[in-house]
C-alpha cells in the first residue's frame, strides 16, 4: 500500500498537526479562519440559497450569472475570462496542475503560505523561495527577480500576507509582473484590511492569474468558494484542470454568492463590520504582544495574523509544548517556510478575552522558561 512518490515527503500540514492538540480547554490562536458570525441577512440568504436554483451541475467554470456579477466592474469577460472554484485552494491546485510541468520552478514566499510550496511540488514542480525580510515583511521586487531562472513558470505572491499580514505595494506588484513568467496572485485576504485597501494585481498585465474568494471576507470557509481571474488564452488549460478536480463549484454555493453579490448595501456594510471587528482584535492582539511577549512588531496591514518574534530556538517544539501544557496554540513560523523559524503565528481570528488570555499564557510560559 505504497502512497504515490509524489506524496512522498509531504505531511499534513504543521497548522493541522497543532491545532490537532486542542482540548475543551486550549485557547486557539492557531485560526486561520474569521471569527465572525454571519448576521441575519447571510442567514437568511444561506437557508434561500438552495432552494432557489437548480441542483444539477453548473458549467465547469461557475454559473455565467455569477461569472457575470464578479466581473462586473473588470474588462475580464465573463464568458471566458472568470472561473469559479471550490475554495481558492482549488483554484490553486488547478492552476499549478495546468502550468507546472517536471523541473518547472515555482517561487514562492518564505515566509508565506504553507500550500504554495506543497501545490508546486504536488505538480512535480520545485518550489524555489524569496524572502520577505523583519521586522517590516515588505516585499522587495529584487528579491524575486534575483530567483527567475530560465526555469521558472510561475510566481507566486500573496497580498495581504498569511502569515505575515504585510501588503504589497502596485509598484512592486508591477515590477514582479512585468519580469515575463506568470504571476499567480493570491488575494484571499483583499477585504480585510485595517488602513487602507490593499492593490491588486488584476488586470495590471496579461500574464497575472488571480484568486480569490468569500471563505475570508464572508466567513463562509466551508462552503468552499472561490474564483479566478485571467485572460482567455492563460484561463483555458486552468478550466480544463478545474474540470477533472471538482467539475464545478457546489452549486449551492454559487447560489449564495450571487445573492452576496446582489444586495450590494447589505454587502458594503458587513465588509465594513468583518473590518472594525478585526481593527478591534488587532488592537488587541499588538496590545498583549507588547505588554506581554514585550515584542514590538509592526501592526498588520491586512488579514488576522501577527507573526511574532520568540527568544526560543526551536518554534516548533515551542508551539508544542504550549499547546499541550500551556493550552493554547499558535502556530510555528518555521510551517510558513525556513525564515520563519524564530516567529509564532498569533491569529487574531478570536474573541478580545481570548487573544488576552491566550497570550498572557504565552508571555507567562516564556518567563517561566526564562527567556
Ligand atoms: C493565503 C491563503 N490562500 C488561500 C487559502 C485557502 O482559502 P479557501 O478557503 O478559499 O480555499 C488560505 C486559507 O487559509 C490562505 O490563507
Amino acid at each position: 500500500m505504497q502512497p504515490a512518490k509524489r506524496l512522498g515527503g509531504i505531511e499534513i500540514s504543521l497548522i493541522r498537526q497543532i491545532n490537532a492538540l486542542a482540548t475543551s480547554e486550549s485557547l486557539n490562536l492557531g485560526i486561520g479562519e474569521p471569527n465572525v458570525e454571519p448576521d441575519e441577512t447571510l442567514r437568511a440568504m444561506a437557508s434561500r440559497a438552495p432552494g432557489g436554483g437548480s441542483w444539477h451541475y453548473s458549467p465547469n467554470a461557475g454559473n455565467l450569472s455569477l461569472r457575470k456579477k464578479l466581473s462586473e466592474r473588470t474588462d475580464f469577460n465573463p464568458k471566458s475570462e472568470v472561473c469559479v472554484t471550490a475554495g481558492t485552494e482549488e483554484g490553486l491546485y488547478a492552476i499549478f496542475q495546468a502550468y507546472v510541468s517536471e523541473g518547472d520552478e515555482v517561487l514562492v514566499p518564505n515566509p508565506g503560505f504553507v500550500s504554495y510550496p506543497t501545490l508546486a511540488k504536488l505538480a512535480g514542480g520545485v518550489p524555489v523561495p524569496y524572502s520577505i525580510e523583519p521586522p517590516n515583511w515588505k516585499l522587495d521586487a529584487k528579491a524575486v527577480l534575483a530567483k527567475i531562472t530560465s526555469r521558472t513558470k510561475l510566481i507566486v505572491v500573496n497580498s495581504p500576507s498569511n502569515p505575515l499580514g504585510s501588503t504589497i505595494d502596485r509598484q512592486t506588484l508591477e515590477t514582479i509582473a512585468s519580469a515575463g513568467p506568470l504571476v499567480v496572485s493570491d488575494e484571499i485576504y483583499s477585504e480585510i484590511w485595517f488602513d487602507a485597501p490593499p492593490a491588486s494585481t488584476l488586470g495590471i498585465r496579461d500574464n497575472v492569474i488571480v484568486v480569490n474568494g468569500m471563505s475570508k471576507s464572508h466567513s463562509m470557509t466551508g462552503l468552499r468558494l472561490g474564483w479566478i481571474f485571467a485572460r482567455e488564452n492563460v484561463m483555458r488549460p486552468v478550466i480544463t484542470a478545474h474540470q477533472y478536480i471538482a467539475t464545478c463549484a457546489s452549486v449551492f454555493s454559487q447560489q449564495l454568492a450571487e445573492m452576496i453579490l446582489d444586495v450590494k448595501e447589505w454587502n458594503v456594510s458587513w465588509l465594513e463590520r468583518v473590518r472594525a471587528q478585526f481593527r478591534e482584535q488587532r488592537e488587541a492582539a499588538l496590545y498583549s504582544i507588547a505588554h506581554e511577549l514585550e515584542a514590538k512588531i509592526p501592526p498588520p496591514a491586512g488579514a488576522f495574523y501577527t507573526f511574532v518574534p520568540v527568544p526560543t530556538c526551536d518554534t516548533e517544539f515551542f508551539a508544542r509544548t504550549l499547546a499541550t501544557d500551556a493550552a493554547v496554540l499558535v502556530i510555528p513560523g518555521v510551517a510558513f517556510g525556513s525564515a520563519g523559524e524564530g516567529f509564532i503565528r498569533i491569529s487574531f481570528a478570536a474573541p478580545v478575552d481570548t487573544i488576552g488570555v491566550g497570550i498572557e499564557r504565552v508571555g507567562r510560559w516564556l518567563r517561566a522558561a526564562g527567556r
